[in-house]
Formats: structure tokens, C-alpha cells, sequence
């Protein structure tokens, strides 16, 4: 893990739930469809064999909400970066029933990822739903939407990219509404939340977030060219 202020341990590791249809889809598809962590930056062209725009999902869990937006999206290229082994098997196997050929795999912490193999000015979007809330004070070290953490994913956009966040916990919906204002580069087009994005369906931990009667909240940042504010 990294040095620079970008360690964050945002996730506790939760192998042990692998069922057999999960494990079975990663052997067999996971040659297939994931891409190696690895130091070098990625050739997207390499790897998706054109140049359509590329999304990166940070914890897709089970990746359902990823299928899903890829399958209406053929024209989009989608990266999903997991540390979920059982999630990784459940989207292998959608990518191979759904046939989508624009959905890629990395298996590791979201932080080196984007600091080692995400070229600068790269991306489209990211999207980063229902990430693990960590809602108790000294817990919050540990979420993943914060400075300097949002700096480098806003490095890693093109200009009118965006970053795409959607939380049932009020708290650190707050937190990171006052750290991507505060970051690099970004602009809320909202004056707080942003309303719904349709194209966007309901993830599994949205559906337990409603069924406790939680409030969902969005937040969608763009990517300019305006003058650097200030650390
Ligand atoms: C609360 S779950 C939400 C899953 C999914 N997006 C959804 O809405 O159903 C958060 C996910 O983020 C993943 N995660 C957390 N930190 C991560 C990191 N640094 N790199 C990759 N995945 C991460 C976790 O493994 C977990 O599956």
C-alpha cells in the first residue's frame, strides 16, 4: 500500500462467503475477463480492442448494478475493481451469460489500482455506489471518499468526467459532499445532492438501505479546467 496519504484500509476482507458457482466462475472465467493487478499503467485499447469511453466501478459487491449498466451501455467500456472474491464470481458469470463484451475485472484495492494502472485523464466516470459507510468517528479514517483519495480519482478523469456517488448514510453522504467540494478540479453542478440518474438500477445494498428506511442520496461531481483550489 502506498505512502503518500492514500493508505486506506476502506475494506475487511470477506473470502470465507465464496459459494461453489462462485468459486466455479472464477476458475473458469477469470483468465477471461480480469486483469491482473500490476505496476504498469493499462493500454485500454489492449485491452478492450477500441476506444470507446471508459468507467471505473470502485466495490461493485456483486456487481448487478454493473451488469446491468453495461448490458444497456454496449458502447461504453466498464472496468469493475473488487476485493469481494464472491462478487467477482457472481459478475464473471453475468459477463459470460450476458455475453458483454465491455466489462473487464481487477481483483485488488481500488487505491493502487487507480494510482499505478489508471493513465491520467483517462476515464469518462467513476462510480462508486453504496460504499462501506464506516460510520463510527474513529472508523471514518477508513472511507474511501475523501481527500487526498478524490484528488487522484479526479486526476484520472478527462475533462467533463464525472465521479458518481450514491450512500444511504446521511453522514458520509455530508463528509463527501464537503471533500469532493473541496477537490481538485471538480464541480457540483447541484447545489447539494443530485436528483436520481434513471439509468442507474437499484443496488443490493440499496435494497437493504430502503428496507431500514433509509434516505438515498447522490452526488455527481464534474471534471473542469478551472483553476486548482487550494490543498
Ligand atoms: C457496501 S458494499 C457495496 C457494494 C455495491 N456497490 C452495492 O451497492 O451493492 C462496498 C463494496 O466496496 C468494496 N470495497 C471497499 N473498499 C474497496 C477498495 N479499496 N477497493 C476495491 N473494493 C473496495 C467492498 O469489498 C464492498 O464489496
Amino acid at each position: 500500500m502506498s505512502d503518500n496519504g492514500l493508505s486506506i484500509k476502506s475494506y475487511v476482507t470477506r473470502n470465507g462467503r465464496v459459494t461453489k458457482a462462485q468459486q466455479r466462475a472464477f476458475n473458469a472465467l477469470g483468465g477471461k475477463y480480469c486483469i491482473p493487478f500490476s505496476d504498469s499503467p493499462l493500454d485500454f485499447y489492449t485491452v478492450f480492442n477500441n476506444y470507446n469511453p471508459v468507467t471505473i466501478e470502485i466495490g461493485f459487491g456483486m456487481g448487478s448494478a454493473t451488469a446491468e449498466i453495461a448490458a444497456a451501455h454496449p458502447q461504453k467500456n466498464y472496468i469493475g475493481v473488487e476485493v469481494f472474491r464472491a462478487g467477482i464470481g457472481r459478475l464473471l458469470w453475468e459477463i459470460e451469460n450476458r455475453g458483454l463484451a465491455n466489462v473487464r475485472i481487477i481483483e485488488h484495492d481500488a487505491v493502487p489500482v487507480l494510482e499505478k494502472m489508471i493513465p491520467g485523464g483517462s476515464l469518462e466516470a467513476a462510480h462508486i455506489f453504496f460504499p462501506d459507510p464506516w460510520p463510527k468517528t474513529k472508523h471514518h479514517k477508513r472511507r474511501l471518499v475523501k481527500r487526498p483519495f478524490t484528488n487522484l480519482l479526479a486526476s484520472k478523469l478527462m475533462d467533463g468526467g464525472y465521479i458518481y456517488m450514491v450512500s444511504d448514510c446521511d453522514d458520509y453522504c455530508n463528509f463527501a459532499l464537503s471533500e469532493l467540494s473541496e477537490t481538485q478540479n471538480l464541480m457540483n453542478n447541484h447545489e447539494k445532492f443530485a436528483a436520481g440518474q434513471d439509468w442507474r438500477p437499484v443496488t443490493k445494498f440499496e435494497k437493504k438501505g430502503l428496507a431500514r428506511g433509509s434516505a438515498i442520496k447522490e452526488l455527481f461531481f464534474h471534471k473542469t479546467e478551472s483553476p486548482d483550489k487550494p490543498d
